[in-house]
């Protein structure tokens, strides 16, 4: 028996930054100069900002330290073949190409490979891939398995993709699908890891049938914690052998390093086929940059590479995943709703279920993100009808889902941050009758969740 219980903050902390407290009034105010729409608020308006994980990380000491050593030259920098090296000790990938984030992976990735009615596979496009699949007349069709779909029905691996599924999609159309894409962790469907038994199964597939199988690969360390944890024969293993294996089954991954890079921008495309990096280091050069930047500083790649290796440390992703169930089970034991089990990088609270009064076209998951938002001075963002509700042909329909997520920025918030996170929201849960529905004011848009204006409803 361990005397001790508390899964503490692997860190201390060195150098902080003061929170910005506002009123109640201050709030209601702001929330109108901006349109009723979260994603338009000056930061300094926010006193805990749950809006996203990428990108809003605290870099370490060493990778701050890296940083200095950050090699500028144009072509050909030592950070370069730093960054390729760790990325290349982690994935297998023959060729590694930088971009500045993870949507500019997936465009070029998905500009150079995809045409007009070709279908790509999924667990869950997360919204930027899912435009990027269909700016270029492709479909992106979402194959989650249908445990991924019911957010209390608990499952250790709700973000496997239904291979049945896509089996009788590439029997039927393999033609039409160049790519098969797994996202770890299922960042739509809650933050839900795959297994390991199920990337084996799409390797299975896709060498039958010969489709090129890539990882959208943003959350790939809490991925592995997870096939540690849950999965059978992965006890012993380190989070970075597991992670190691979840890359060597795939061709290719796009990933964001504002994620499980640990770093506040940058990310990449890494591929095993010589013709597909030849045509895609040919449109990054476009658009991105010579092929040893790719939009980033030579200080970036060098943050990066150092952030790739401490994400895989096993205390850190131990108190990862634990702060973001211990924010699960606070609110989740004082009866609000959630996915459950709890994601890795967030909570994601069901507000289709939480406010059943608000009509999914009237969208719940808004009405809730302002409400803490006024409350508590705390910003999550909607997952739900307003983000994925648009078709592509201008109809409007309910999204699976109306979530609010609260996303954990990595090591940035403390545990009373978190317990003061948990009180708005089981303050804002008592008062949820009174919350009410909103319209959108703003004509239709790419991506409207980042734009839209809204009016609440009365
Ligand atoms: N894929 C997934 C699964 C993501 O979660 C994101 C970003 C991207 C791709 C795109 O990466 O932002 O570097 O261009 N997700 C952020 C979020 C924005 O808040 O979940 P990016």
């Amino acid at each position: 028996m361990q005397p001790f219980h508390t899964i503490i903050e692997p860190f201390r902390i060195k150098s902080v930054e003061a929170l910005n407290f506002t009123t109640r009034d201050e709030r209601i105010a702001a929330l109108r100069r901006a349109d009723h729409n979260v994603f338009k608020l000056r930061g300094d308006d926010v006193l805990i900002d749950l809006l996203t994980d990428s990108g809003t990380g605290a870099m370490s000491a060493a990778q701050w330290g890296a940083l200095v050593q950050g090699d500028e030259t144009y072509a050909g920098s030592r950070s370069f073949y730093r960054f390729e090296k760790a990325v290349r000790d982690l994935t297998g990938f023959t060729h590694v190409i930088p971009t500045h984030q993870g949507r500019a992976a997936e465009r070029i990735l998905f500009h150079t490979i995809l045409s007009r009615g070709e279908i790509v596979p999924n667990n869950n496009h997360f919204d930027t891939t899912r435009a990027n699949v269909e700016v270029e007349g492709a479909e992106a069709r979402d194959l989650v398995v249908a445990e991924g779909r019911q957010p209390s029905l608990v499952h250790p691996f709700k973000g496997n993709i239904d291979v049945d599924a896509l089996e009788t999609l590439l029997a039927k159309d393999g033609d039409r699908v160049p790519v098969v894409m797994v996202t770890v962790t299922n960042n739509s469907g809650g933050g839900q890891p795959v297994s390991m038994t199920n990337l084996r199964a799409v390797r299975r597939l896709c060498t039958k049938y010969e489709t090129p199988f890539f990882l959208d690969a943003c959350r790939f360390a809490e991925n592995a914690w997870f096939i540690k944890q849950r999965e059978e024969g992965y006890a012993q293993k380190t989070p970075l052998e597991v992670a190691r294996e979840m890359f060597r089954l795939a061709d290719g991954c796009t990933m964001s390093a504002k994620k499980d890079g640990l770093a506040n921008i940058g990310g990449f495309l890494a591929m095993n086929s010589d013709a597909w990096a030849e045509r895609c280091r040919t449109l990054l050069i476009l658009t991105e940059g010579f092929p040893t930047y790719g939009g980033l500083a030579g200080y970036d790649l060098e943050a990066i590479a150092r952030g790739l290796e401490e994400v895989v440390e096993e205390p850190y992703l131990m108190y990862r995943i634990r702060s973001t169930e211990y924010l699960a089970e606070k609110i989740s034991g004082a009866g609000v709703p959630i996915i459950q089990p709890p994601g890795g990088h967030a909570v994601y609270i069901d507000a289709r279920a939480m406010l059943p009064h608000v009509p999914p076209l009237q969208y719940p998951g808004v009405a809730l993100v302002n409400a803490l938002y006024v409350e508590a001075g705390v910003r999550g963002v909607e997952i739900g009808t307003v983000m994925f509700g648009l078709q592509p042909d201008g109809v409007e329909r309910p999204a699976d889902m109306d979530l609010v997520r609260l996303a954990i920025p990595r090591r940035v918030y403390t545990q009373s941050h978190i317990d003061y996170v948990a009180e708005a929201v089981i303050h804002v849960s008592r008062m949820k009758e009174r919350l009410r529905g909103l319209r959108v004011t703003s004509p239709p848009a790419v991506l409207r969740h980042f734009t839209a204006s809204f009016d609440p409803l009365t």
